[in-house]
């Protein structure tokens, strides 16, 4: 008996070490951590249950019969985060560079299968060298089949994906489907095809981290969410994320323990909003003043940073937060910052997270380049994510909401349960002197004529007092109340019950 208990313990000792004590030393020379020391940093210490830890691959070709690791190049299970269930993946580069074979493949499916039954959310970490080239089409098969799984589960529990090494080909696109992406600044890239054959092909010269990093992920191609300095911060900070969460989409977020008085004034807001009307302030000061202890998760800080997205909480309850960015291009809407938004109301509406708009929005960013880019197809995305979300919707209006961004950003015709304005809001069609040139074109030779309209326009319409009077703002408020006003409106919407007409899905204009 004794020896087989033996026996188990050299097997498990010899799974743990993966590609062997030389590979693990070469991972750690590139400021990488190994697949179980991630799962260690990742979950509650203790908590880690492993799955499939002695399958091995089955590939006969190429002598890789002699080869057969214990776990094949991806260690897989699930454990909790904070006392909350996830399943995690975690690619081993140190077996065959972390490449995907038939049940390399076969073992993530596994996990994903449990995690959609059993309602927590998947995390994978990857950093691998793609499809296992001995194995051919058998493991495009298992990626396909992660795919698939990837699909099905959306909507249905959270996915992130932490990219902490090389992660090219079709890959790529199994991340893609997930909720979240963070990189691993400097030891990570993501690419459809890999620099050599984009010289090829293209005859452009690029390196890997140009064409793929993390900073071209979060800064110009917007696939990534969030990057980070290495692996340590970055797996800290998917933990945060994860507290943000619910497990599935049939449950609340947590409620977490809170020490901020949900009726806090805040007298510094009342001067938020400077003198001059094109004067920026930062939305985020806002932001922090609002939230439980000022904790705030931002996703895709780096990417159009005309528009914020993240996560706070209030009364210990998780709120998604979209707000305009009036210190980047005057907080207008464009391509990016409406697709940016979209998918982050999105986000919210699937997992029952209540969303909070702060809205500063001079209107759509002008020009042929937004035109071409097909900026009429992008702004409907956020303005339909808004108009189908019915998770609790409360807005604030702090100052412009002109035009058709107005009503875009959870304006009371969308179904915003609750618009708030501050006294300094405008709310009107268009800004005052654009509008007067348009009306009063006879009299554009006449500046003071010009001037008079102008003035004329600005005291009718530059205030939040038309829209309450119609009811489209449902209250004008002190600004030092808002989060008193905030916090009572979510807490009156928590049994919100909105319904839409049945359909298989809708069309959203991608
Ligand atoms: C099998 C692989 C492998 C792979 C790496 N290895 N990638 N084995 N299949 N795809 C092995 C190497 O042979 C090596 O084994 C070990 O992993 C470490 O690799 P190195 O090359 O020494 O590491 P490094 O210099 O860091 O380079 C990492 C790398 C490179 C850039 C990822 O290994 C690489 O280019 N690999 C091939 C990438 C690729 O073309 N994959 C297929 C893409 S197509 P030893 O024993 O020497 O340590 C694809 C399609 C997916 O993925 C489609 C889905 C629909």
């Amino acid at each position: 008996m004794k020896d087989i208990l033996q026996e188990l313990e050299n097997r498990r000792n010899q799974a743990r070490l993966g590609g062997g004590l030389a590979r693990i030393e070469a991972q750690h020379a590139r400021g990488k951590l190994t697949a179980r020391e991630r799962i260690e940093l990742l979950l509650d210490e203790g908590s880690f249950e492993e799955f499939d830890m002695f399958v091995a691959h089955r590939c006969t070709d190429f002598g890789m019969e002699k080869n057969r690791p214990y776990g094949d190049g991806v260690v897989t299970g699930w454990g909790t985060i904070n006392g909350r269930m996830v399943y995690v993946f975690s690619q081993d580069f140190t077996v065959f560079g972390g490449s995907l074979s038939e049940t390399h493949a076969q073992k993530i499916c596994k996990i994903m299968d449990m995690a959609v039954q059993n309602g927590a959310p998947v995390i994978g970490i990857n950093d691998s060298g793609g499809a296992r080239i001995q194995e051919g089409v058998a493991s495009l098969a298992g990626y396909a089949e992660v795919f698939q799984r990837n699909i099905e589960a959306s909507g249905v529990i959270p996915q992130i994906s932490l990219i902490m090494g090389p992660c090219a080909g079709g890959a790529v696109y199994s991340p893609a489907m997930t909720d979240f992406i963070f990189m691993v600044r400097d030891t990570s890239y993501m690419f459809v095809t890999g620099p050599d054959v984009v010289k090829t092909v293209t005859n452009e010269v690029v390196t890997a981290e140009e064409l793929g990093g993390a900073s071209t992920h979060t800064k110009k191609s917007s696939v990534a969410d969030g990057a980070f300095e290495n692996d340590v911060e970055a797996l800290a900070e998917v933990r945060r994320l994860v507290d943000f969460l619910p497990l599935n989409n049939r449950e609340k977020p947590p409620v977490r323990p809170f020490f901020d008085e949900p009726g806090r004034m805040e007298p510094s807001l009342d001067t938020l909003i400077p003198d001059n009307a094109n004067t920026p302030y930062d939305m985020k000061e806002l932001i922090l003043k609002l939230a439980d202890e000022g904790d705030f998760f931002e996703i895709q800080e780096e990417f159009a940073r005309n528009i914020i997205t993240g996560f706070v909480r209030l009364e210990g309850r998780t709120v998604g937060v979209v707000a305009n960015q009036p210190m980047v291009l005057a907080g207008c809407l464009d391509i990016d910052s409406s697709r940016k938004a979209a998918r982050f109301v999105r986000f919210c509406d699937a997992f029952e997270i209540p969303i909070l708009t702060l809205v500063d929005v001079p209107g759509f960013l002008p020009g042929t380049g937004q035109e071409y880019g097909g900026v009429i197809k992008h702004g409907a995305k956020l303005l339909f994510a808004y108009g189908e979300a019915t998770v609790p919707k409360v807005t604030v209006i702090t100052r412009k909401a002109y035009g058709g961004a107005y009503d875009v950003m959870s304006s009371k015709h969308l179904r915003g349960d609750f618009n708030y304005a501050w006294p300094t809001a405008e709310i009107a069609v268009m800004g005052a002197k654009g509008a007067t040139e348009i009306i009063y074109r006879a009299d554009l030779g006449d500046a003071e004529k010009i001037a008079a309209h102008t003035k004329s326009y600005e005291d009718r319409f530059a205030n939040p007092f038309v829209a309450a009077e119609r009811g489209f703002i449902d209250e004008v408020i002190q600004p030092r109340s808002t989060r008193k006003r905030v916090c009572r409106a979510f807490a009156s919407l928590r049994n919100k019950a909105a319904t839409r007409p049945w359909k298989k899905h809708d069309n959203i204009p991608l």
